[in-house]
């Protein structure tokens, strides 16, 4: 349901903004003036050229009916304050300036005419002065997000009004004075009065008075953060009625009074996940701490540092002894002995109960808790400890300041625990999880190494911060594979919504350093699949997934904040201006329950194309006129202007032409912007299809993302040209290196093997896993291309659809190439995915034999059958490459029997590609990992300590699993190493 609609709003956004040179061109007259106002004060920073915003697809707006309804200017290195102008914008619905870091200045009071507008951003610039009343008229307002700014003043009681607020955010303001509350203010409302509020986000403030009693009412309310400020009065217990709530902050505040027992009923239930975190330390709390213990889902406890009564440690606790992770409860008054089963706690990572009276022995079971690393209990009245096993390792145990180690116990402890320095909790760590090692370093200009695909590029980096960490110490691979997951699954799920592609290899968790505070900083780096720079879409669909709170972290990552938006290039921003991107609409849908959509502009364009007949030949037209469904759904494929590729191509020089053949040329290129090369295929006169097949063309390339298939870049489809724009890959086809120019020195048997491997890697990915299935239908030796370090990507995929004939039916027409055609499909017409088995046999014994598949009149797989049918290894020897002299006869004849099973006769002979792969690791196995500087899917297998990443499509191939391991204990390239995982051999019999 969601979907559908998210769907039709995409394509809504696509018709407005992907066909951008057909847009009706002016701008409403009133939103022109508005826009050149900010043109003024910002043009020059975004790269606003031109006169009309809606016309002329000015970068971060997007048009709507000739109104300006988005403008999304996130990172854009804005200077100044904000016009007020912006608020004659009224058809504006998403406003988002934030990470601004030069924007000054007050909000203008005009931003409150803007009463369309669903979302409102303004986090992390420099704004001052107050929050402005007439904010309370955004109505449909459902994200206010004013953290992180220089904010005064206090929160006006207006805002009451947004009755769709969910997402209240004003944390990091130097804000004052009380809450405005429905109860005492003029115009009874209050941040009490938001239906539908889910976040109370005013931490770090100088808020003071009361926590107001009335907020108990607001039953959606999943987090409370309000410390760090100045409240007084005692907690009030109607915070128990808010059912959803999972995180209660009130730390370093002014409270007094005793924690409330209402607390206990915020317990799991049906949809209600149960409170998690309670944190109430440093406040002048009194009373001792109630029974809670119908809590069993509690996290995280930090009572510490208040005035309570004597009391024992709270028994209660057990009941969540499963969740909690952190127990903190120094200068708690604590009096008596510990429960004997604490250091058991299954979750528990860190106990800090120093300051109290605890007396009595300190139980280290056999069964420690596996996650416990710390335990400081210093200064209480401990008087031995007990060690079940003195051969455990234990955590870090401090007991400095007790009996046990001043000589006043039972027994002196071992000076270990009783030293008084204690190492402090880290405070800094660098991600520990190596994924691959790359051998290649980053020379050129400060770029860095992604270490899942080993290039280098300058990142995108995301500064999260997790505001309320539940661990005590995140060097642990597990905390970091479990954000990269959790990471990666929300960007393919928001990615899907979106139609945009994300791969797990442009993720890395870098690092991560406690901020200053007990708040953890995690820098995540996104890289560009191709180039240097992330491309707009990318860019723009990674940072409004962080920013809007679309990615919805768990346990133990939540509440995240994004703290900063950066990338490693300074002239990043300048770099993505100058690029003409494509335009896109990503409709997400909403963690917050509402559907919101982000729209985005990246295009600078200069060229105004407004002529009515240039229009006419709009290719989109065709996809614009039609119902749902037309426009095309690209996973992260680019859209090129005719004159972008013209720039990039020099022109169509001949200079650049790569290759050609019967479906045209295929020219170098080079990104503007990026610097990025690439490979343009442009289909010449007879070889173009129609603008539908064009389409199925384009969104079928686009979702296939794999190691061992070229990748499509993006696309052109204008001035009746048709141009696809793949990776550059620059080594050129396997023919070139087998007969070609590139053949000195001629490839060597292990490469050969590991060219072989990859294609077939490719070609079983289409085969087997790409949504529809692929038949390649064109597999020959100059379909393989090399990349830099001579691994094989399979190009040409998918260019060979079904056509429709005369009479308007879906028949394939024969197509291939003479010598790789199967011959079953040849006679029969009926196309399956042994035909391409058949024919990248041909190719495996062009890797064998050097020579092309037919010559001399002769075909390839004939001459090798007969004669290793008649004579064996002997009688093929004068077929095999020369320059393989000396490889070790039986690898060759493996290899032989491999191609010869795939070229049978019929295809219900023939292996399926993926049994071809299975044939190929084990021939490859044990020298995989030993090729220098080649970066094989097993290296990365085996080096990976990630925890589980689901799809990497460009790092794995779905079948190799059970052989790795295999693999890399087999003696390093021996023959005699068998493969022992869980497939039969294929049954090669020579004919
Ligand atoms: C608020 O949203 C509703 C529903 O989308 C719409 O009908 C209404 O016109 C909007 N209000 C304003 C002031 O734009
Ligand atoms: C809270 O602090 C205010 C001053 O900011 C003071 O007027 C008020 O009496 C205090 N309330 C309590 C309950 O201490």
């Amino acid at each position: 349901m969601e979907d559908r609609l998210s769907r039709r709003l995409w394509l809504s956004v696509a018709l407005a903004v992907l066909c951008w040179n057909s847009v009706e061109a002016q701008t409403n007259a009133n939103d022109l003036v508005a826009m050149q106002a900010l043109q003024q004060q910002w043009g020059s920073e975004i790269g606003w050229t031109g006169s009309d915003p809606c016309a002329d697809a000015w970068s971060g707006v997007v048009c709507s009916n000739n109104r300006v309804t988005t403008l999304s200017l996130i990172y854009m290195g804005l200077t100044g304050t904000i016009p007020s102008a912006i608020g004659d914008l009224s058809a504006l619905n998403y406003l988002d300036l934030s990470f601004n870091k030069g924007l000054r200045g007050q909000i203008p009071n005009e931003l409150g005419s803007l009463t369309g507008l669903g979302t409102l951003g303004l986090q992390k610039c420099s704004l001052s002065g107050p929050i402005p009343t007439t904010l309370g008229n955004l109505v449909n307002l459902t994200f206010l997000a004013l953290n992180n700014n220089k904010l005064s003043g206090t929160i006006p009681s207006a805002l009451g009004a947004l009755k769709n607020l969910a997402w209240f955010d004003v944390a990091y303001n130097n804000l004052q004075g009380p809450l405005p509350v429905s109860t005492t203010s003029p115009d009874k409302l209050g941040i009490d009065t938001w239906p539908n509020i889910q976040h109370y986000h005013l931490n770090d403030n100088g808020f003071t008075g009361p926590i107001p009693s009335e907020i108990g009412s607001a039953f959606k309310v999943l987090h409370v953060l309000m410390e760090n400020n100045q409240f007084n009065g005692t907690i009030p217990d109607t915070l128990g009625n808010m059912q959803s709530l999972q995180i209660l902050s009130l730390y370093s505040n002014n409270l007094t009074g005793p924690i409330p027992a209402s607390l206990s009923s915020i317990v799991q239930n049906g949809t209600y996940a149960g409170l998690h975190q309670i944190r109430v330390n440093d406040n002048q709390l009194t009373g001792t701490i109630p029974a809670l213990d119908a809590l069993d889902q509690l996290e995280y406890v930090d009572f510490s540092n208040n005035n309570f009564d004597p009391q024992p440690f709270p028994s209660w606790l057990n009941a969540s002894k499963s969740s909690l992770e952190s127990i903190l409860m120094d200068s708690s008054n604590l009096v008596g002995q510990l429960p004997a089963d604490l250091l058991s706690y299954p979750a528990l990572q860190g106990l800090y109960l120093q300051n109290n009276q605890i007396n009595g022995s300190l139980n280290v079971p056999v069964d420690l808790g596996p996650e416990l690393r710390y335990v400081y209990l210093q200064n209480n009245k401990i008087l031995s400890i007990i060690q079940a096993d003195n051969n455990a390792v234990l955590p870090e145990i401090q007991l400095s300041g007790n009996p046990t180690c001043t000589g006043g116990g039972l027994a002196t402890a071992s000076p270990t625990v009783c030293n008084t320095t204690s190492n402090p909790p880290a405070t800094k760590w660098t991600s520990s999880l190596v994924i691959n090692n790359c051998t290649s370093s980053c020379e050129n200009g400060g770029r860095i190494t992604n270490p899942n695909t080993c290039t280098c590029s300058f990142p995108l980096v995301v500064t999260l911060e997790i505001r309320q960490p539940t661990f005590t110490n995140i060097n642990n691979d597990t905390l970091w594979g479990v954000l990269a997951t959790q990471t990666d699954n929300e960007l393919q799920r928001l990615g899907a919504l979106s139609n945009v592609a994300f791969v797990t290899s442009q993720l890395w968790v870098h690092d991560a350093f406690y901020n200053g505070t007990e708040r953890v900083n995690v820098r995540l780096f996104f890289f560009p699949l191709v180039g240097d720079t992330l491309d707009p879409i990318s860019e723009t669909f990674i940072k409004l997934s962080f920013t809007q709170q679309k990615i919805s972290f768990t346990s133990p990552f939540k509440p995240d904040i994004v703290q900063d938006i950066s990338s490693t290039l300074a002239t990043n921003k300048a770099a993505s201006k100058l690029s003409k991107g494509a335009v896109i609409g990503i409709a997400v849908g909403g963690a917050l329950g509402v559907l919101l959509i982000a729209l985005l502009a990246f295009l600078v364009v200069k060229h105004k194309r407004r002529a009515e007949d240039e229009r006419k030949k709009n290719p989109f037209a065709a996809w614009e006129k039609a119902e749902d469904g037309q426009a095309p759904q690209l996973k992260g494929a680019r859209w090129f202007s005719f004159d972008d590729i013209k720039r990039m191509t020099n022109n169509f020089s001949d200079d650049n032409v790569l290759g050609a053949g019967g479906y045209g040329k295929v020219y170098k290129g080079v990104e503007a912007g990026t610097g990025a090369t690439v490979a343009v295929k442009r289909a010449q006169e007879g070889s173009k299809q129609g603008a539908q097949e064009f389409k199925n063309e384009i969104e079928l390339l686009s979702r296939v993302h794999h190691n061992n298939l070229v990748g499509l870049v993006g696309f052109c489809f204008e001035k009746s040209e048709q141009m696809l724009v793949y990776e550059y890959m620059p080594n050129g086809t396997l023919t070139d290196w087998l007969r070609g120019h590139m053949s000195d020195p001629p490839l060597e048997w292990d490469r050969r093997l590991l060219i072989a491997l990859g294609a077939a890697r490719g070609l079983g990915y289409l085969h087997d896993n790409a949504d529809p299935k692929i038949i390649h239908r064109d597999v020959k030796s100059c379909n393989i291309l090399l990349d830099k370090d001579l691994n094989a990507k399979v190009a040409d995929f998918g260019l060979s659809m079904l056509v429709p004939d005369a009479n308007g039916s879906l028949k394939p027409t024969i197509k291939g190439t003479m010598g790789y055609l199967d011959p079953e499909y040849y006679m029969t017409s009926v196309l399956s995915t042994k035909s391409d088995v058949y024919s990248f046999g041909v190719v495996l014994l062009e890797l064998l034999t050097g020579r092309p598949p037919v010559s001399h009149g002769g075909h390839i797989v004939k001459e090798v059958r007969n004669r290793y049918d008649r004579g064996g290894m002997d009688g093929v020897k004068e077929l095999i490459d020369p320059s393989l002299e000396g490889t070790r006869e039986d690898e060759l004849e493996t290899f032989l029997q491999i191609a010869l099973v795939c070229v049978e006769d019929t295809s219900l002979e023939r292996p399926s590609m993926h049994e071809v792969v299975k044939q190929l690791e084990v021939l490859v196995g044990p020298k995989a990992h030993l090729m220098p500087g080649h970066n094989t899917t097993m290296e990365t297998r085996m080096t990976s300590r990630r925890a589980p990443a689901p799809m990497m499509p460009s790092l794995v191939s779905d079948d190799f699993e059970p052989a790795s391991g295999q693999f890399m204990q087999g003696s390093s390239g021996s023959h005699s190493f068998k493969y022992s995982g869980g497939f039969a051999p294929l049954p090669v019999q020579p004919k």
